[in-house]
């Protein structure tokens, strides 16, 4: 069986057809799944599919793409989901100066604000890094040195050499649809030595479709096209790749 711990079940694609998405993920042997808010609506929805949903789990976060947007309000939202056993994680959250380099500032104000949640209600953070990778490094080693610090590095695409110092700081690596792309050289490598126990897999779902269904609506049940990717390139079996990562994600997102 297998833990998508990252899928955008709450995106608009799949307003019409959830029930067909969930069934066709559980026919694929996905049993656990996150589905992952970034910004007030989305969280909301998160926290409904969860709670209808047997094995699937919320986690709630404002997004660093958005924050011109949010309000002292939304963070009290984002509190008060916190408090609640279905949202398991905080995020997604972080840095991205791919779209808004100029919200840089707020950027880091809601990070660290969000890191601050995530250690009082003791859940794992679920970071988002668009070309912030150093910026992200300094923020989460300098919040990581109490030790309270848990979380995972979602849709990991930084080098082996940045992967090291993450797991350093004792967080966890997702590896996604990425790692199946015929040119992606540096994901790979980073497939190739992340330890078995800090891995975790995901879709991003509808993002970032597993070749060969890059460039289309991604869904979880393509999860097991990832595992068996990481699985050649580590020399293991499928079996191995599934067992190890959905036993991390339980250890992180406290599934028993
Ligand atoms: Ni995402």
């Amino acid at each position: 069986m297998y833990y998508d711990t990252h899928a955008h079940l709450n995106a608009d694609n799949y307003q019409g057809n959830l029930q067909k998405i969930i069934n066709e993920a559980r026919d694929h042997k996905v049993k656990y799944l996150n589905v992952v808010g970034f910004n007030p609506k989305t969280n909301r929805l998160a926290n409904q599919i969860a709670l209808n949903n047997a094995n699937i789990y919320a986690t709630c976060g404002l997004h660093p793409s958005e924050v011109q947007n949010f309000t002292n309000k939304d963070l009290a939202d984002l509190e008060s989901y916190l408090k609640q056993d279905i949202t398991v994680a905080v995020g997604e959250c972080g840095l991205d100066y791919h779209w808004h380099k100029e919200t840089k500032m707020i950027q880091f104000e809601f990070f660290e604000k969000q890191i601050k949640l995530a250690k009082k209600y003791q859940k794992p953070l679920i970071i988002h890094v668009r070309d912030a990778i150093n910026d992200s490094y300094e923020i989460l080693k300098e919040t990581s040195s109490d030790g309270l610090l848990k979380g995972v590095m979602h849709c990991f695409s930084g080098s082996k050499e940045m992967a090291v110092k993450f797991l350093d700081l004792g967080l966890y690596l997702s590896l996604g649809g990425p790692v199946t792309f015929k040119n992606a050289i540096v994901p790979k490598e980073v497939a190739k030595i992340v330890p078995l126990d800090k891995l975790i897999i995901e879709t991003d779902c509808p993002y970032l479709a597993p070749h060969p269904y890059r460039g289309k609506e991604n869904k979880p049940s393509y999860l097991p096209i990832i595992a068996t990717e990481i699985a050649k390139i580590k020399g293991i079996s499928v079996e191995e790749v599934a067992y190890y990562t959905t036993e991390n994600g339980k250890k992180l997102f406290k599934i028993l």
